[in-house]
């Protein structure tokens, strides 16, 4: 199984040629349309069977990839669905580009680089999804764009007491570091960390809400407290949280470092 993982990784990699490939489909197919560039035309048949046989190796290879079972939300369902659909689209066009019958379908190839340019398009965002987080793209965005996608205002902290200890510390801090692998939709070891809640439910159980002792041990999947990775977790969650009833909620008693700015 280990080796059907280590392939099912190169789907990264492999991924953007069909990409990189139906976009030059789609250029190609329209200003093959143009009397000035119908020599273009000869291209096709090739570039359609390249597309095709690369978008099911790519495809195959997510399925090795999926194989490892961390990608349990639902863009990892759409994102294998839009993916399957658009290899079984690309390989079914260039078998008629290929056959004897081209001719007769020749104004088929034109719309069909479209729909999978459409469905390439689908297939990547929901892929997004899986490697960065859904919020990845709109993390910078002004906040109107921010708003549409259901973020609140990003806020300054001028004021350590004005913190809050989850939203403005140690969630971005997952956010930026641990969000690729531990979101909604890619899970390793079933832990999110981009919500509170998913912080506090845990992976197969990490955090234990305000005992960090306790948090140590849970490390999950038979983890003990000398897992290094359950033991961050721990840390960094619950060391501020074991000195206050619950968060999210203030700073205030948690002693500033010695060099604190004012
Ligand atoms: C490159 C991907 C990746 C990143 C980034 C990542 N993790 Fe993980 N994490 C994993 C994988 C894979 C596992 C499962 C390991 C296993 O089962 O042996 C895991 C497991 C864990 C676990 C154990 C969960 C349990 O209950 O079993 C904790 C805790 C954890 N990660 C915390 C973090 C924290 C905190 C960060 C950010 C500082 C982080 N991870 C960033 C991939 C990642």
């Amino acid at each position: 199984m280990d080796f059907i993982y280590f392939l099912g990784r190169f789907h990264v990699l492999v991924l953007h040629l069909p990409i990189g490939m139906i976009v030059a489909l789609f250029v190609l197919e329209y200003l093959s349309r143009k009397e000035r560039w119908r020599y273009l035309d000869a291209a096709s048949p090739y570039l359609w069977g390249a597309t095709a046989i690369s978008a099911l190796v790519t495809v195959l290879l997510g399925f090795m990839h999926f194989a490892e079972g961390s990608f349990t939300g639902a863009s990892g369902d759409q994102h294998r669905f839009f993916g399957t659909i658009t290899a079984v689209i690309a390989t079914g066009v260039a078998f008629l580009r290929v056959s004897s019958f081209a001719s007769t379908y020749k104004p088929l190839f034109f719309p069909a680089s479209l729909v999978l340019l459409v469905l390439v398009s689908i297939t990547g965002h929901y892929g997004g999804n899986l490697t960065h987080g859904s919020t990845f793209l709109v993390e910078y965005a002004p906040q109107p764009i921010r708003s549409l996608a259901g973020l609140a205002p990003r806020r300054t902290i001028t004021s350590v007491s004005a913190a809050d200890p989850f939203a403005d510390v140690v969630g971005p801090m997952f956010q930026e570091r641990c969000a690729g692998c531990h979101n909604e939709d890619k899970s390793e070891s079933d832990l999110v960390l981009t919500s509170y809640a998913g912080v506090m439910r845990g992976g197969d159980g990490a955090v234990a809400a305000g005992r960090s002792s306790a948090s140590a041990r849970r490390g999950g999947r038979g983890r003990t407290a000398r897992s290094p990775v359950a033991s961050t977790t721990a840390i960094a969650t619950s060391n501020r949280t074991d000195r206050r009833a619950s968060i999210p909620g203030s700073l205030r008693a948690v002693p500033a470092p010695s060099d604190a700015v004012a």
